[in-house]
């Protein structure tokens, strides 16, 4: 037997009692004639004492082991006299009889601590020796908890999990598919899912009126730290379903969590919020509500005073940082600096001092006097002593800059608190978005989002202004989830797609099967799926998902650890029918 128990449960209750314990070398200390060694296996830390007087050649060759050895040991349990509060096995120690080496171990490039000094990159390749440190663990714990409590809940309401193929047709609308050549079928590709889409809505045809999985996703798009090429969705689908029953539904999954994982009772249904009040009050469609700082529209106030900046914007509007009118000129120099990175995008930024003694100071004084600042003040609601921050220019981009200003000056000002969890969901998400680039509006969510009932008129005449039965789970500012009501009508299918710019053509040749399956009875139908990788660092505080990942990739796609993406042999390439241009 490798062991009797592990190095995480023993304390004072087993006094005196003989165990074997096997484990890895955390670190080792002599101290005179003691040799001491933390074992270290998944469920904790137990310390093990090695006495040179009463045994010289075990505690010589305790002295031998270096870190992350993989040893056994036997021995007795005794009281510490020195003792550990912080650790749970810290008012014992094993008094070793017998030490075993199960497999030495080179060098770690990097400490196995909870600060590790190893950087990002190097903690990638050796992705097996990172996953030993606590806080990895304790991620991967989690994820797995919160797996278990999903697959409860959702058995509990009679959701039935079903697998969907990994090797589908590629439909390549929203990102770009990861696909796979097929050997048997030369010429022919397969593509990775990016979701199960289309097969959750054929699983709804086929009767099984509530489905979930928990699956693998694949998008070959630029990627972040909310982002990776294969992430994992908790996806879900129900029919005879409208908005308000997944809506219900699933806050009550999210409550669920909250209580099991973070031991939170979340008794108040979760705020909405319309996509339109969204970005008017935040700039975002995935507002952080756990702070004020809201977003104010001044473009009315501005104009007809000759300050080509905001006369010619098509918004102007501004923050209130509550106690910030001290801010001095290098700090305000810096945060119209962070305003004008490229990835942030504004030309620049006004500031008007409302000082304690009720003085108005502002950038722009050379064109507007104190009775036009004072108008700003009021309808921004600034208070003595308080900052306002201004941006201006095009609408949608100027409203995106403002929210990344609201976020930076909560950091600054520190008004989060990191265990304050904030759930909304935003509601009523445009049907369509227009990309200048291509001349053509996309679907905001997909193509088979249905829109809300008393716009479909719109469709023709204002397609921009067409709201959906479209919503998104946010919380912290991060977008955990996002589903729709589904259009169940061959009809309306059609007109979608026509307004797409597919040509019938076009549509039956990607959708073709789909469409064919909605003659055949579709239940009405909803559905929604998660990030559960985003979801999983929310609760855990990451700030990447690629810490609740086990093997993730790097920001470039690549797994650093097995080095792939990796080039194919001549005769793979042969076998697939495959040319390497320029090779
Ligand atoms: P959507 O594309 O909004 O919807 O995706 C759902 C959720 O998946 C997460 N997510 C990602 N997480 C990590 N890395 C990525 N690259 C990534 N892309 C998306 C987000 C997002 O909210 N089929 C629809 C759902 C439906 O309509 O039922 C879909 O996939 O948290």
């Amino acid at each position: 037997m490798y062991r009797t128990h592990t190095c995480g449960e023993l304390n004072l209750g087993y006094r005196n009692i003989d165990v074997t314990l096997s484990g890895w070398v955390q670190r080792s200390r002599n101290l005179g004639g003691m040799t001491f060694i933390d074992l270290r296996d998944r469920y904790g830390i137990t310390q093990l004492v090695f006495d040179l007087d009463t045994d010289s050649q075990l505690c010589m060759k305790a002295r031998e082991m270096g870190r992350e050895f993989v040893i056994q040991v036997s021995g007795k349990v005794r009281e510490r006299s020195s003792k550990n509060p912080k650790m749970p096995t810290g008012e014992i120690e094993i008094e070793v009889g017998k030490l075993n080496v199960l497999n030495p171990s080179s060098l770690p490039p990097f400490t196995i601590e909870d600060e590790s000094d190893g950087g990002e990159e190097l903690r990638m390749k050796y992705r097996y020796l990172d996953l030993r440190r606590n806080p990895m663990k304790k991620n991967l714990e989690l994820r797995h908890r919160m797996a278990v409590e999903i697959r409860k809940y959702l058995d509990e309401q009679s959701f039935l999990e079903i697998e969907t193929p990994m090797m589908i047709r590629s439909t390549p609308e929203g990102a770009r598919d990861f696909v796979v050549p097929s050997r048997m079928n030369p010429g022919e590709f397969y593509a990775l899912p990016q979701s199960p889409q289309i097969f959750k809505q054929l699983l709804m045809v086929a009767g099984f009126d509530k489905y979930f999985q928990i699956v693998r996703c694949f998008r070959d798009e630029d990627l972040r730290a909310d982002r990776q090429p294969e992430f994992t969705q908790v996806d879900c689908e129900m029919s005879f379903a409208g908005q308000e029953d997944v809506l219900n539904t699933f806050e009550g999954l999210a409550r669920h969590l909250f209580y099991k994982i973070k031991n939170i009772s979340i008794n108040e249904p979760f705020p909405r919020l319309t996509f339109r009040d969204a970005i008017e009050q935040y700039g975002t469609d995935k507002p952080d509500i756990r702070f004020g700082m809201k977003l104010v529209e001044i473009s009315d106030l501005v104009k007809g005073y000759d300050f080509p900046v905001f006369e010619n914007a098509g918004y102007t509007g501004g923050i209130v940082a509550e106690n910030c009118a001290s801010y001095t000129r290098k700090q305000l120099d810096q945060l119209t600096g962070y305003v004008k990175r490229p990835q942030i995008g504004a030309g620049g930024m006004v500031y008007v001092r409302y000082n304690s003694d009720g003085t108005i100071k502002s950038s722009v004084d050379k064109f507007y006097d104190n009775q036009a600042l004072r108008k700003w003040i009021e309808k921004t609601g600034a208070r003595p002593g308080d900052l306002l921050l201004i941006l201006s220019g095009e609408r949608t981009r100027t409203q995106t800059a403002l929210s990344e200003l609201r976020l930076e000056m909560s950091r600054q000002l520190d008004v989060v608190n990191q265990d304050d969890y904030a759930p909304l969901w935003v509601i009523d998400f445009p049907l369509f978005e227009w990309d200048e680039e291509t001349n053509r509006f996309y679907a905001m969510h997909h193509p088979f989002t249905s829109p809300r009932h008393e716009d479909i008129s719109l469709l023709d005449s204002d397609p921009a202004s067409v709201r959906a039965y479209a919503y998104d789970l946010v919380i912290n500012g991060v977008e955990i989830g996002g589903g729709s009501v589904r259009i169940h009508d061959e009809n309306l299918q059609k007109k979608m797609f026509e307004k797409l710019g597919f040509t019938d053509e076009q549509a039956r040749k990607q959708f073709g099967f789909l469409m064919d399956a909605f003659h055949y009875g579709a239940p009405p139908h909803a559905g929604v799926a998660f990030g559960f990788d985003r979801w999983v660092a929310v609760f855990s505080g990451s700030g990447s998902i690629r810490d609740v990942i086990a093997f993730p990739k790097n920001n470039s796609g690549r797994d650093l650890m097995s080095d792939s993406p990796s080039t194919i042999t001549g005769e793979q390439l042969r076998e697939l029918g495959l040319q390497i241009r320029g090779r």
